[in-house]
């Protein structure tokens, strides 16, 4: 590209906030174009500041190009759910309400639909999450981002106190969750002779030296010192003092939105409240982080 070229996309690009505490929405921006560093830059530390961005109109991208948009983000790590890619695109993982378990059922998504952040039970975890639209329901189908950050500094000095230092022992699928859990990550679970990954439930995020609640409440077998069941009751009780509606933002999305989530600094949801006679199909793609402190 040449440096004009460069200039006029760098120009015509906007980042509007969307509330004080979670955010902001990008546009007049081609993904499908080469974009220069300056360009780059911004739209990183966008997502850092904001916890999520979403980048409108990218509806004509192609995988190629949606996976070069991603890798402007960092390097990209594969989804350890290998059962639904993009053919040809083994960095670009599939969310459909129409897939199948291998009985041929349709798939469970029960720990989506409740907050969490991804892949808690690696080690190093992913530090993006980034949801492609490709096909969106009429109405409802969010996905709601919570700045765990914000959160963590406005709860009380007692909650704090008891949830310093407090660590989480991370598995594919908690024990208390296999009853209702997806049959085939049951069964991966069981199978795996992994012992759980233990991360620490409030982290520290490495470019911002900032504090945040972080867990995947199905994927946390016990925190520091609780039995299986109590460690269900007290993420619960925690989600629901992090998860004020001040610092949640519900995307509802467009065909071609790109939403970019810094997973360091927040939980996430998918929402089910839609006409699931409807498709909805998201592509996923992973920026490699980490190690949690
Ligand atoms: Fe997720």
């Amino acid at each position: 590209m040449s440096a004009a070229a460069s200039k006029i996309q760098t120009q015509s690009m906007e980042i509007a906030k969307v509330k004080e505490h979670i955010g902001a929405i990008v546009t007049g921006i081609d993904l499908a174009q080469p974009v220069d560093d300056a360009t780059q830059k911004q739209l990183y530390d966008a997502v850092v500041e904001n916890v999520v961005l979403v980048i409108r109109g990218q509806e004509h991208l192609s995988p190629g190009q949606l996976q070069a948009a991603g890798e402007i983000f960092g390097e990209l790590m594969e989804d350890q759910n290998r059962r639904y890619l993009v053919d040809g695109f083994p960095l670009i993982s599939v969310l459909d309400n129409r897939h199948k378990d291998s009985k041929g059922q349709v798939a469970k998504v029960g720990a989506n639909a409740t907050w969490h952040t991804d892949h808690t039970n690696q080690e190093l975890p992913p530090k993006f999450t980034m949801l492609y639209a490709v096909a969106v329901p009429d109405k409802g189908g969010a996905t709601s981002v919570c700045n765990a950050r914000a959160a963590y500094e406005a709860l009380p000095d007692d909650v704090k106190l008891k949830i310093e230092g407090a660590k989480t022992e991370n598995t594919l699928i908690s024990s208390a969750r296999m009853k209702t859990g997806n049959p085939d990550i049951v069964k991966a679970q069981l199978e795996a002779k992994k012992p759980p990954t233990v991360h620490p439930l409030v982290r520290t995020h490495p470019e911002t030296g900032t504090k945040a609640v972080w867990f995947h409440k199905g994927k946390t077998e016990t925190v520091t010192g609780m039995s299986p069941e109590a460690t269900q009751d007290f993420l619960q009780d925690l989600t629901d003092k992090i998860t004020q509606p001040q610092f949640c933002y519900a995307h509802e999305y467009e065909k071609g939105d790109l939403l970019i989530i810094d997973d360091r600094a927040s939980l996430h949801k998918a929402g089910f409240d839609y006409d699931h006679s409807q498709h909805r199909r998201l592509y996923r793609m992973l920026v490699r982080g980490d190690r949690p402190y």
